[in-house]
C-alpha cells in the first residue's frame, strides 16, 4: 500500500510515572462505554450539575438526535458557581498574557464577579434569553467573559475570529441577526493593530439588527464612537452589579452558534446545544488531557475558532482547571515568545496545531532549546494531520522524549474530540490519532458505506451520536441534514478521508476533497506532503490534484524550504527522488514549485482549494478565511 513505509516510526509508551497517575488507568473504560453508551454519559453528566435532572439521557429522532431531554441545567453556572463552595474559589482560572508582555491572573471567584457583572449589563441593553450577541474581539480575557455572560443569561453567543475581515463579520451578523456586538478598539497582532472597531463600523453599514456596540479599551487609540449606538466596556461595568443568577437552560437550548467554511462560499452556523455540549466538552477535556488540580494548562488556539471554546473556555473551566491565554503570534517579539510563556508559567499541558509546530522546526532547535520546558508533562495537537517527522521533532525537542502527544481529531461540528489517544494507556504511534474515544464508533467505508478492508483508505464516519454533536446548522435543518447525514445511511459523514491498519489505529488523510487519484490509486494529498517534509531541506508543503491525461490526476508541490536550502533544480529532481523512495513512483510529483508561504486559512490550514481552483484554471471563490493574499499572488506565479 503506497504510504504505509512513512507511517511506522516507532512505538511509544506513556512513561511508567505517568501512567501510574493517570486518570484513565485502564483499557476497559472502552468495553464499560460499549455494553453501555447512556450510563457512559450519564455518570458524566452527574459530575456537573443540574438544576433539575433529565428525564432522558438520549433522544434519538435521527438526525437530530438531542441528549439530557428534560435536564435544566447552565454551561456559565458549571464552569463558574460549581467552583466557589469548593477551594477552587480562590484558584487561578485564567492566567493571562497579552503580546506586549503585560498580564492579569483571574481567580475562580474574580472571573464569576465580571462574568456576573457583564450578563447583567447585556440584560440592561435589552439582551434577553434565545438573543444573539456577536462576539469580535481579540485575545484578551473580555473574550471568555463575554461569552460567559451571554451563557448566564441563555443568550447565543456568536464569536467572530478577530483576523476576520468587515465583510465577513458583516455576513455573520447578519446571519444571526445579532442584537449586540461587542468588540474592541483594536487588538495586538505581531506588534501592529488589528483595527477591530474600524472593522466593525464598516460591517455596521450594513447589518440592521444590531442595536448596540460594546468596545473594550485595548490599545487605546482614537476610534470613533457613535452616539446611541456604541458603549464603552469600562463604562458600563462600572456600576453594574455583580449579582446575575444563572438561567435554568433546557439541556436542548442552544448555547452558541459557530460560522465554519463549507464547500460553497456561504459560511455554516453550527449550532451547539447546552447539556450535550458542556458534557462532552467536560469529560474529554479531563481524559483525554488528564487534567488535574495541579496543571497548568495551555491551548494556543485563538477562542474565534472552536478548539478555544471547547478547550480553552467550557472544557476546563468546566474541571475548574487554571487556563493560560495568550493574546499574541508566536514569533513576537521572537521565535521563542511560547516557550518563554511556558518557562514563565510552568505549563505542564501544551494543546498547539502542526502547523505552528512546523513552524518551530523551521525557526530551528535554539529557540526552544533556551528555555527550561521541564514543567511540561503532556503535549497535545490538533486540527490536521501531523507528519510523523513533525510528530517526532515535537516529541524530543520539546517533550523531552518524556511526554506523550495527544493527536486529536476532531471537527467544528463534533464540538469534542472524537478520535485520540489516552495518555495513561495508549501506545502511541507517530502520525496516527490513535482511536475513538470511549462510546465512539468510527469506521472507515467506500462510496456506497460499505466497512473497507483495514489498511484501506476511505470515508470516515461516525456512527454513534455523541453529546457535543451539533444540533443543526443556523436557520438551515435541510442543509443540516444533506451535508452531514445524507452520504451514508445512519452515519454522520465528516467529510474526512482515513485508513485503519492492522493494529485498529486510525490514520486521518485530510479532507476528502483533497485526495488524489492517480492512475486509479487514492492518495491523501497529506501523504504525498508527509514524504516531502521527511527531507532535510522541507519546512512545509502542499500537494493538490492536477488534471493529467495519462493518470487522471497528477500532482502539484509547493514547497517551503528551510532557511539554510535554496531551490535548484538539482533539489527538485531530488525531492522527487524521495517522495518515490518514500511512497512509490506512483506518488512522484509532476511539478515541484518553490514558495516563500502557502495560501493558509488564519487557523493555518492550508488552502488546497485554492491552489487546485489556480492550477486548474477556476474561479478561486471565497477567500475571506484567508490569512494573507501575497500567498495567492506567489501560487499564481508559479
Ligand atoms: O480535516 C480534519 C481536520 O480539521 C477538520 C476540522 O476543521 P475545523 O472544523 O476547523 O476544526 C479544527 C479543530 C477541531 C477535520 O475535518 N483535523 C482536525 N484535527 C485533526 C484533523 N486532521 C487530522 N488530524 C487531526 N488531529
Amino acid at each position: 500500500m503506497p504510504g504505509e513505509e512513512i507511517f511506522e516510526k516507532g512505538r511509544f509508551e506513556p512513561p511508567s510515572e505517568f501512567k501510574e497517575k493517570a486518570i484513565v488507568k485502564s483499557e476497559s473504560i472502552y468495553e464499560e462505554a460499549e455494553r453501555d453508551l447512556e450510563g457512559f454519559w450519564a455518570k458524566a453528566a452527574d459530575e456537573l450539575h443540574w438544576f433539575k435532572k433529565w428525564d432522558r439521557v438520549l433522544e434519538r429522532n435521527h438526525p437530530f438526535y438531542r441528549w439530557f431531554v428534560g435536564g435544566k441545567i447552565n454551561a456559565s453556572y458549571n464552569c463558574l458557581d460549581r467552583h466557589l463552595d469548593t477551594w477552587r474559589k480562590n484558584k487561578a482560572a485564567i492566567i493571562w498574557e497579552g503580546e506586549p508582555g503585560d498580564s492579569k491572573t483571574y481567580t475562580y471567584q474574580q472571573l464569576h464577579h465580571e462574568v456576573s457583572k457583564f450578563a447583567n449589563v447585556l440584560k440592561s441593553l435589552g439582551v434577553k434569553k434565545g438573543d444573539r450577541v456577536t462576539i469580535y474581539l481579540p485575545m484578551i480575557p473580555e473574550l471568555p467573559i463575554a461569552m460567559l455572560a451571554c451563557a448566564r443569561i441563555g443568550a447565543i453567543h456568536s464569536v467572530v475570529f478577530g483576523g476576520f475581515s468587515a465583510q465577513a463579520l458583516q455576513d455573520r451578523i447578519n446571519d444571526a441577526e445579532a442584537k449586540v456586538l461587542i468588540t474592541a478598539d483594536g487588538g495586538y497582532r505581531r506588534g501592529k493593530i488589528v483595527p477591530l472597531k474600524k472593522n466593525s463600523d464598516e460591517a455596521l453599514e450594513n447589518a440592521p439588527s444590531i442595536e448596540h456596540v460594546v468596545v473594550v479599551k485595548r490599545t487605546g487609540e482614537d476610534v470613533p464612537m457613535k452616539e446611541g449606538r456604541d458603549l464603552w466596556w469600562h463604562d458600563l461595568m462600572k456600576n453594574a452589579s455583580h449579582v446575575c443568577e444563572a438561567e435554568p437552560m433546557d439541556s436542548t437550548d442552544p448555547l452558541f452558534i459557530l460560522y465554519t467554511s463549507g464547500t460553497t462560499g456561504k459560511p455554516k452556523g453550527v449550532v451547539h446545544l447546552t447539556g450535550g455540549y458542556i458534557v462532552g466538552t467536560y469529560l474529554t477535556s479531563k481524559y483525554v488531557f488528564d487534567l488535574k488540580d495541579e496543571d497548568i494548562y495551555w491551548c494556543t488556539a485563538d477562542i474565534g475558532w472552536i478548539t478555544g471554546h471547547s478547550y480553552i473556555v467550557y472544557g476546563p473551566l468546566a474541571n475548574g482547571a487554571t487556563v493560560v491565554m495568550y493574546e499574541g503570534a508566536p514569533d513576537y517579539p521572537q521565535y521563542d515568545r511560547f516557550w518563554e510563556i511556558v518557562e514563565k508559567y510552568g505549563v505542564t499541558i501544551l494543546y498547539t496545531a502542526p502547523t505552528a509546530i512546523r513552524a518551530f522546526i523551521k525557526w530551528g532547535e535554539e529557540w526552544p532549546k533556551k528555555h527550561d520546558l521541564s514543567s511540561l508533562r503532556l503535549l497535545g495537537t490538533v486540527g490536521e494531520p501531523i507528519n510523523p517527522d513533525v510528530w517526532l521533532w515535537y516529541y524530543r525537542v520539546i517533550g523531552n522524549e518524556k511526554c506523550p502527544i495527544v493527536d486529536t481529531w476532531w471537527q467544528t461540528e463534533t464540538g469534542m474530540i472524537l478520535i485520540t489517544p489516552l495518555p495513561g494507556i495508549s501506545v502511541l504511534k507517530p502520525g496516527s490519532a490513535y482511536r475513538p474515544f470511549p462510546g465512539i464508533k468510527a469506521e472507515v467505508v467506500d462510496d456506497d458505506g460499505n466497512p473497507v478492508p483495514r489498511g484501506q483508505a476511505g470515508n470516515l464516519v461516525i456512527k454513534s451520536p455523541w453529546p457535543a454533536m451539533l444540533g443543526t446548522l443556523y436557520k438551515d435543518p435541510e442543509r443540516y441534514k444533506r451535508q452531514y447525514w445524507s452520504q451514508v445511511e445512519g452515519a454522520y459523514f465528516t467529510g474526512d478521508g482515513a485508513r485503519i491498519d492492522e493494529d485498529g489505529y486510525f490514520w486521518l488523510l485530510g479532507r476528502i476533497d483533497d485526495v488524489i487519484n492517480v492512475s486509479g490509486h487514492r492518495l491523501g494529498t497529506m501523504e504525498v506532503e508527509s514524504a516531502l517534509v521527511s527531507h532535510e531541506a522541507v519546512a512545509e508543503a502542499a500537494v493538490v490534484g492536477i488534471p493529467h491525461e495519462i493518470k487522471g490526476q497528477g500532482i502539484a508541490a509547493y514547497v517551503v524550504l528551510k532557511e539554510e536550502f535554496k531551490p535548484s533544480d538539482d533539489l527538485t529532481k531530488d525531492l522527487k527522488m524521495h517522495v518515490r523512495k518514500v511512497i512509490g513512483p506512483i506518488a512522484t510529483p509532476d511539478e515541484i514549485h518553490y514558495v516563500d508561504k502557502l495560501p493558509k486559512t488564519r487557523s493555518g490550514k492550508i488552502m488546497r482549494r485554492i491552489m487546485r481552483a489556480i492550477k486548474t484554471g477556476k474561479d478561486i471563490g471565497d477567500v475571506s478565511t484567508l490569512e494573507e493574499e501575497a500567498a495567492i499572488k506567489e501560487v499564481r506565479e508559479k
